[in-house]
Formats: C-alpha cells, sequence, structure tokens
C-alpha cells in the first residue's frame, strides 16, 4: 500500500468480509431471539445487511477491484462472542435477549467505526457518489443500534431486571 487509495481498497474489502460473515450469522440471532420485536429487528437488519454486502461489492466493481481477499478478524471474534452466548444456559428469555442485543450493539459500533473512516476517506479521495453509497449504510447502522438500544432501555432490560 502506497497511498490514501489503497488503504481505503483495502478497508472496502475488509467490510465486505466484515458484511459477508454477519449475512451467514444473523439468522442464527433470529432464531434465538425470543422477543418478537427483536426478532423482526433482526430480520429487517439482515435485508439491509445484505443490501450493504451488495453495495460494496459494487463500490469495487466500480473501481475495478475484487471485494474478496481479506478476513475481518474483528468480525469473526465477535461473532464468535455472539455464538458462545447464544449457546449459554439463560433461563430468563429477557436476559436472553439483553445478551443478545449487547453482543449485535458492538457488531453495529464496529460497523459504524469502519463505514465512518470509509465515508470520510471516499470524501477526501473526491469519490462523491461512493461516499455517497457508503453513507447510506453508515446511516443504517445507526437506525439499526438505536433500534436495538430503544428495544433495551424500553422493554427488554426492565424485564430482565
Ligand atoms: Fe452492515
Ligand atoms: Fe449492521
Amino acid at each position: 500500500m502506497k497511498n490514501l487509495k489503497d488503504l481505503f481498497e483495502h478497508q472496502l474489502k475488509d467490510l465486505y468480509s466484515a458484511e459477508t460473515q454477519l449475512v451467514s450469522a444473523l439468522p442464527n440471532m433470529v432464531t434465538h431471539a425470543k422477543s418478537a420485536k427483536l426478532k423482526k429487528a433482526f430480520e429487517e437488519h439482515l435485508k439491509e445487511t445484505q443490501h450493504h454486502q451488495e453495495r460494496l461489492k459494487d463500490i469495487c466493481e466500480d473501481m475495478g477491484i475484487k471485494p474478496t481477499g481479506e478476513v475481518c478478524n474483528a468480525m469473526k471474534g465477535l461473532i464468535t462472542e455472539a455464538e458462545k452466548f447464544l449457546e449459554e444456559e439463560v433461563e430468563n428469555d429477557s436476559v436472553r435477549d439483553a445478551g443478545i442485543i449487547a453482543d449485535a450493539q458492538r457488531i453495529e459500533h464496529y460497523e459504524i467505526s469502519g463505514y465512518g473512516t470509509l465515508v470520510r476517506y471516499a470524501k477526501e479521495l473526491g469519490y462523491t457518489n461512493i461516499a455517497e453509497k457508503l453513507d447510506k449504510t453508515l446511516q443504517e447502522e445507526y437506525s439499526a443500534d438505536e433500534k436495538l438500544n430503544s428495544l433495551a432501555t424500553n422493554q427488554i432490560n426492565k424485564e430482565a431486571e
């Protein structure tokens, strides 16, 4: 890597790996979530996540690079941790849901950080259209996080208490 463009491409591939891993992992969270609202939130975000993956693929195509070739180990770790929790013995449904939300929010925050950087790089490199596409994903990650926040705060954490 010699310049910001190289770094940008490297980070695009990293996030493509992260989104691809999430597309495979989210159905398991849908299955294990007990609250209907939480299930629905994960189902909706799974659809968005598929769009995020597609969007990154399109951006890489526009730039003439392959989206594959990197493994995002951070996402791998976050998913491993989330799946480990799904195997835990948790007697109370709301406690389980609260724990799933905690893991899911870690994942969203990781994505928010990644897309925040990518939007900034794209703007600095003068890729206005790409910056807009990445920002669309970023806003969806913020909304997903916010939805989880309000589910936890308004309902699930209280029930778990
Ligand atoms: Fe995403
Ligand atoms: Fe996400």
